[in-house]
């Protein structure tokens, strides 16, 4: 089963136990990671998150459940792309994180739509659930690096990415637009005469830990 073919079929089997990712480093707990689903419950529960959180985004939208549930219909059969509801020891959804753009010829993917979307998420949940995300993208998805992109502003997701091990390769700038239908969107621009008109962005890799150590061949975790 290739890439693409592993990704889809997590989504479309994505109420079955088997499909979902343990939390690692969370010992004797039960968190998870479990894709999302393409039904009301899990669209009103995105579509909240992102309006508590839409201006950490490039694009500034406030989602109706309604409007969650046509993108998640389009989504399921984008299988380059895979958003997790990171699920707390008792099963509620606390959160959210994603890879996305998957290029199986560049061994490439994006990382991001992350968001703490509950305030009972436990302490340090979101960095071993982002990890565990990570991990499974380079061992189960053979991924050789991933980036992203985040308003330099955007202290908490910085602090995140570096205890995640991501660099800062570029630093952007970005202008604010208006699309025809009024929604405003962050877009990258080449050249800046005024660098104070522009809002800084960071882009931000990260690459596979080499797992080869002392004692033996690499260690192969969490495989799907
Ligand atoms: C990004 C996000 C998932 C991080 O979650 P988290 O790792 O659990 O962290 P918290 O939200 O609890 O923020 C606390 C962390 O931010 C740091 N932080 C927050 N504001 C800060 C500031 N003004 N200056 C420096 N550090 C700051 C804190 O030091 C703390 O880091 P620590 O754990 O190293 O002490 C969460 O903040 C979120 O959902 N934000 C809104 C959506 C978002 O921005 N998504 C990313 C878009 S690229």
């Amino acid at each position: 089963m290739n890439t693409l073919q592993l990704i889809h079929r997590l989504k479309k089997e994505s109420q079955s136990p088997q499909n979902h990712i343990k939390i690692e480093s969370l010992r004797n707990s039960n968190a998870c990671l479990r894709p999302v689903q393409i039904k009301r419950e899990d669209a009103r529960v995105m579509a909240k998150w992102r309006r508590e959180t839409y201006q950490s985004f490039f694009t500034w939208i406030q989602p109706s459940e309604a409007e969650m549930l046509e993108w998640l219909t389009r989504y399921e059969n984008i299988d380059s792309d895979i958003i997790f509801f990171i699920e707390a020891p008792l099963g509620n959804p606390v959160g959210q994180v994603s890879i996305y753009n998957v290029d199986m010829d560049k061994k490439f993917a994006e990382f991001g739509r992350i968001i703490k979307g509950e305030k009972e998420c436990p302490e340090n949940l979101m960095k071993h659930a982002c990890a565990t995300v990570l991990q499974w993208a380079f061992y189960s998805l053979q991924l050789k690096k991933i980036s992203l992109e985040v308003f330099a502003d955007n202290k908490a997701a910085i602090s995140l990415y570096k205890k995640l091990r991501f660099n800062i390769l570029d630093i952007l700038f970005f202008s604010k637009t208006k699309t025809p239908k009024g929604i405003i969107r962050w877009i990258n621009v080449e050249k800046v005469r005024d660098k104070n008109q522009y809002r800084m962005v960071y882009k931000m890799t990260v690459k596979p830990r080499n797992e080869m150590n002392e004692n033996g061949p690499p260690i192969r975790r969490n495989i799907i």
